[in-house]
């Protein structure tokens, strides 16, 4: 294997685990990306408390992954890495607070 193509496929299997940590991991996601305004346990910090939530899972795929104006930041706009996907797997963690 030459030496390029054995670093091609190191970067490419990095990529692969960073963009399926979200659908595989959503608690790890969760702690990295939303903690620091939600709380570590959904219990609310400068953003609401997202234990208990009354919005349903795909509303809050919805506002991850496409925003919603009329939310204040960071969710009037799509969440950074966040694809519908991903923003499902998510979600489905967040209801489970
Ligand atoms: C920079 C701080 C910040 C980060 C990071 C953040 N949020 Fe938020 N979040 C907020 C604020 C502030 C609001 C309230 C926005 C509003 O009501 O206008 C909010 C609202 C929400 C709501 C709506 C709650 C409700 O009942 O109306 C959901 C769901 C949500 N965030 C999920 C997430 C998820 C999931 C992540 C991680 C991917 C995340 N947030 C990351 C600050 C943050």
């Amino acid at each position: 294997m030459s030496k390029k193509l054995a670093i091609g496929l190191v970067v490419l299997s990095l990529s692969l685990v960073s963009t399926s940590a979200w659908a595989k991991d959503p608690a790890a996601v969760y702690k990295s990306k939303c903690a620091g305004c939600h709380g570590p346990a959904g219990e609310g910090k400068m953003g609401p408390a997202l234990k208990g939530t009354s919005m349903s899972a795909d509303d809050i795929a919805s506002l991850l992954a496409k925003g919603d104006p009329a939310k204040k930041a960071p969710h009037n706009k799509h969440f950074s890495g966040a694809t519908a996907e991903k923003a499902k797997a998510l979600a489905d963690y967040i209801k489970t607070l």
